[in-house]
């Protein structure tokens, strides 16, 4: 069966609520396909206007975080039973950026996904080398084992479910995309990975993206890869260029 293809935005810290709704507004006729799961991951506080604009629509709202316990004294953190109530079905786990301002390790990011499934949210798990590991060779086993912890004591069912975001760090927001051949060499070692830490199946239901300065130049060329089910995309998911990137086709 082939995968649907997926196309997230992330739009990181960017918009109040009512801009959040204007832009929404102003997506909604753009970014039409059926073809395609269309997914804006918006601030927290975003998420419940965001979604009131996007009734009817096939826009989903996703969130771009939340913690892994349900309740208690964790002052300015989201749950995932908050999320789940208010709707949402996508939340990015373990980006980059989390990753270098936020302290987020490979074993918290486990520990959110493992919760994500627990409370039926589909996780967009996120990994991604640095240009020094580029540079160095040891992209694919920094991959490796990132997805190998991200995955640990995940079942083989929820993770036919998931998202994975390949975003090389040093492609993210600087105008530099990873060439056609690099995303696709490194979603293919993902598939292969999953592979091994479950069975063919789920390897060929896993949903795998590329994210870093994805644009509407440069999406029909990394969607058509055989290993690339879509775009997580930051900067121009904010603009009417989002609607080129959905319907790149
Ligand atoms: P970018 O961001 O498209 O602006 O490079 C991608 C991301 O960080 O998800």
């Amino acid at each position: 069966m082939a995968r649907k293809k997926i196309i997230a935005g992330n739009w990181k810290m960017n918009m109040t609520p009512s801009e959040a709704v204007a832009l929404v507004e102003t997506l909604k006729p753009l970014v039409v396909n059926d073809q395609v799961d269309v997914v804006f991951c918006v601030p927290a506080i975003d998420i419940i206007p965001a979604m009131e604009a996007a009734k009817g629509t096939n826009i989903n709202i996703g969130a771009e975080n939340m913690y892994f316990e349900e309740k208690g004294a964790y002052t300015g953190e989201i749950s995932p039973n908050m999320l789940k109530d208010a709707g949402v079905q996508y939340v990015i786990i373990g980006h980059s950026e989390r990753r270098e301002y936020f302290a987020e390790t490979d074993e918290t990011v486990n520990k959110k996904v493992l919760k994500a499934f627990e409370y039926d949210l589909t996780p967009i798990i996120c990994c991604g080398e640095t240009l020094t590991q580029r540079e160095q060779g040891i992209t694919i086993d920094w991959i490796r084992q990132q997805i190998k912890i991200a995955f640990l004591n995940v079942t083989a069912d929820q993770a036919k479910k998931a998202v994975i975001a390949y975003e090389p760090i040093w492609a993210i927001g600087t105008g530099k995309v990873a060439t056609t051949e690099q995303a696709e060499e490194v979603c293919a070692a993902i598939r292969v990975c999953i592979g091994e830490i479950y069975d063919e199946p789920t390897a060929e239901a896993i949903r795998i993206q590329y994210g870093g300065s994805v644009s509407a130049s440069s999406a029909p060329e990394l969607f058509a890869q055989p290993n690339i089910d879509g775009g997580l995309v930051g900067g121009a998911s904010l603009k009417p260029d989002f609607g080129k990137i959905v319907n790149y086709k």
